[in-house]
C-alpha cells in the first residue's frame, strides 16, 4: 500500500495515538488527511507546511448522523483509520452496565458504522485500505478492564470478516494490536488499577510509525511495539499462558 499521495481519514485524531498517526501520514506524503474528532475544536493546529493538507471533521462514533455527514464531506478518502476508542474499567458482573454498553457501542458498533459509511467511498476511489486499531486485549481477557477486552475481541473478529469481504473489492483490511501505550487512556486505567503501571509502555509516535510501516508492507496483522510482538509470539506458542499473563494488562 502506497501512503504517498493517499487521502486518509483518522478518527480520534485530536490526541493520543490518533494525533501521532495524523502526523506520521503527513510526514510520509499523504495528499490530505481528514482529522476526525468528536469536538474538532480540540484538534491541534497543523504545522505551517501541513496546513492545507489537514481537514478537520466532526465525527462521534455514537452518533450515526455525524458519521454519514463525515463520509459525505470526505468523498476522496482511500485509507480509513479507525483509531478512536473508549475504555471503562470495572468487573463485568458488578460494574455499571451503562459503562459496558458505551464501550461496546463506541468500539464495536461505532467502528462498524465508520466502515459501512466509508467503504463505498474508498471503493468509488478505486480501492485502498482500512486500518483498525484494536489492542493486544483482543487475545485474552483482563477481568478488571470491564467490557474493553471483549469489545476489542469483537472488533478483531469483525476485522477478520470484513477483510475477507473486501479482498476481492480492492480494499485491504489491517488490524493493529498495540500493547500498553503512553496516552490518557492508559493513565485512566492506571488511575483505577495502579499495577498496570508496571508493564512496559510504547510511545504513540512509535506505534504510529510501526503501524504505517506495516501498512506500507501490506501486513494484515500489525504488532507495533516490542510488548505486542511478545504477546503475538506467546499467543502462537501457548494461548492459555498468554491468557494468564493478560489478566494484568490493558
Ligand atoms: N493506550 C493504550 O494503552 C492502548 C493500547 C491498545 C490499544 N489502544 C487503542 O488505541 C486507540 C487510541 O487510544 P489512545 O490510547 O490514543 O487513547 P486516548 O488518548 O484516550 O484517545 C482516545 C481517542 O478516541 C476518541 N473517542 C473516544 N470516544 C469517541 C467517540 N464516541 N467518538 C469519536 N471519538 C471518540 C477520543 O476523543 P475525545 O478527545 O473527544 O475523548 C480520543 O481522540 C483506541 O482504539 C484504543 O483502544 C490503546
Amino acid at each position: 500500500m502506497r501512503i504517498e499521495g493517499s487521502v486518509v481519514l483518522v478518527t480520534g485524531a485530536n490526541r493520543g495515538i490518533g494525533r501521532s498517526l495524523l502526523s506520521e501520514f503527513l510526514g510520509r506524503g499523504a495528499a490530505r488527511v481528514y482529522a476526525a474528532a468528536r469536538r474538532p475544536e480540540t484538534l491541534e493546529k497543523p504545522a505551517a507546511g501541513a496546513a492545507g493538507r489537514v481537514i478537520p471533521l466532526a465525527l462521534d462514533l455514537t452518533d450515526p448522523d455525524t458519521i454519514t455527514a463525515a463520509a459525505e464531506a470526505a468523498p476522496d478518502v482511500t485509507v480509513v483509520v479507525n483509531n478512536a476508542g473508549a475504555h471503562g474499567v470495572g468487573h463485568l458482573l458488578d460494574m455499571d452496565l451503562g459503562l459496558v454498553e458505551s464501550v461496546m457501542e463506541t468500539n464495536v458498533l461505532g467502528t462498524l458504522r465508520v466502515m459501512r459509511a466509508f467503504v463505498p467511498v474508498v471503493e468509488r476511489n478505486g480501492g485502498g485500505a482500512v486500518v483498525n486499531v484494536i489492542s493486544i486485549g483482543a487475545f485474552g481477557a483482563t477481568p478488571a478492564l470491564g467490557g474493553y477486552p471483549a469489545s476489542k475481541a469483537a472488533l478483531h473478529s469483525m476485522t477478520q470478516a470484513v477483510r475477507q469481504d473486501l479482498a476481492p473489492r480492492g480494499i485491504s483490511v489491517h488490524a493493529v494490536f498495540p500493547g500498553p501505550v503512553d496516552t490518557s487512556m492508559l493513565d485512566y486505567v492506571i488511575g483505577h488499577e495502579p499495577t498496570f503501571g508496571d508493564f512496559p509502555r510504547a510511545t504513540p509516535a512509535e506505534v504510529a510509525r510501526a503501524t504505517l510501516d506495516g501498512l506500507e508492507a501490506g501486513e494484515p496483522d500489525i504488532f507495533p511495539d516490542p510488548f505486542a510482538l511478545e504477546v503475538q509470539a506467546e499467543w502462537r506458542a501457548d494461548p492459555q499462558a498468554l491468557q494468564e499473563r493478560l489478566s494484568g494488562i490493558t
